[in-house]
């Protein structure tokens, strides 16, 4: 194929590492605006309302759907944060909506869609049950999510050479994702180490399977996070909690699992822009508008080059 337009994605991985996939062509015009289909996949910092609704997810998962989450927002919108999602800032970077996630019924789809799920690992659960690590009840690691997009293509392409078509004009962003991996290993008192090839390996395997003709890229999230880690207040963020969460209570870190963000009585900040975490395991709306910021600065080039 000619010149590249398309994809990237910025996954989280052990090195904390985004991964950008750049994928197909077109008549250079300025890259950016050649993009016209967002596809996401991913975790909890990119879900935009799939695991609320997917059945078997505890209320716990559901926090998303009530305040404060959403609350710069004006009301909830299933994201975990006060307000927009790194996706979204991408999104309306190429000056396209904001994607609608995939399990939603009767939304557009037309600008591409949301398959993130809360809670996703990158490995199958078969590698976790083999281990004896107990895996989250919502069965979507990275390749169930992949078969989504598959089938949701096949079923909305009019014919091959229209998703070839479509593909050209979209861009693939895995990740963040990776972080629950270690999560469930940590947490379980397991030995991390063996996950991080794994992890590495899987993902790019699955994704130069998916997209043989696409170039895969990588982004440096962890980066962006520790920019505005070192750099807060500089961008606005206060000084004196920048490991604390706004949304918490207890400990160094405004953080108890048992007393988390979304329980009744736990408080919240009363600016979030000022705070980099939202609730201990999520960023706010300005940290994820920064972060974006940065990657986006970052990938440019690469994005450009591959237009
Ligand atoms: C689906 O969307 C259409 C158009 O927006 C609307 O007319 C219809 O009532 C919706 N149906 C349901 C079940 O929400
Ligand atoms: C994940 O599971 C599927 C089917 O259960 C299998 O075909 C695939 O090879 C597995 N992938 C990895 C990376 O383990
Ligand atoms: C695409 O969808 C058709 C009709 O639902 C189905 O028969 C076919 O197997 C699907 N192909 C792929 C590659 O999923
Ligand atoms: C922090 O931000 C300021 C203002 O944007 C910039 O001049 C400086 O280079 C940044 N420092 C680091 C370490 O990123
Ligand atoms: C965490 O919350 C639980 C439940 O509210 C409480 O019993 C416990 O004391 C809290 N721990 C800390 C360190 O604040």
């Amino acid at each position: 194929m000619g010149s590249t337009r398309a994809v990237f994605l910025p996954l989280l991985l052990l090195a904390f590492q985004s991964l950008i996939l750049s994928c197909c062509s077109a008549s250079p015009k300025g890259p950016l605006s050649l993009i016209e289909n967002v596809y996401q996949l991913g975790d909890s910092t990119a879900d935009a309302g799939n695991l609320i609704r997917i059945t078997g997810s505890n209320s716990e998962d559901k926090v998303s759907a009530r305040l404060p989450y959403g609350e710069t927002l004006g009301k909830p919108t299933d994201r975990f944060s006060d307000g927009l999602l790194m996706v979204d800032y991408i999104t309306r970077a190429l000056g396209l909506p904001l994607l609608n996630p995939s399990l939603a019924r009767n939304r557009s789809f037309e600008h591409g869609a949301n398959f993130a799920v809360g809670g996703s690992t990158v490995l199958n659960s078969s590698f976790y049950k083999a281990k004896n690590v107990a895996v989250p009840a919502t069965n979507t690691p990275l390749r169930a999510q992949l078969q989504w997009l598959r089938s949701f293509l096949n079923s909305t392409c009019k014919s091959l050479s229209d998703c070839a078509e479509r593909l050209r004009r979209s861009l693939v962003i895995v990740g963040e994702m990776g972080s629950n991996d270690f999560f469930l290993s940590f947490l379980q008192g397991k030995s991390i180490r063996e996950y991080r090839n794994n992890l590495v390996r899987s993902a790019l395997a699955s994704l130069r399977r998916e997209f043989p003709r696409a170039t895969v890229l990588f982004g440096d999230y962890y980066g962006g996070y520790q920019h505005i880690l070192r750099n807060g207040s500089h961008l606005g963020f206060d000084r004196s909690s920048r490991l604390k969460a706004c949304c918490g209570t207890g400990g160094p870190y405004n953080v108890n699992i048992s007393a988390s963000c979304g329980s009744p009585g736990v408080p919240v900040c009363p600016d979030p822009s000022r705070f980099i975490s939202w609730d201990g395991l999520h960023l706010t709306q300005e940290a994820h508008r920064r972060i974006t910021e940065f990657i986006l600065d970052q990938i440019s080039p690469g994005l450009i080059r591959a237009t």
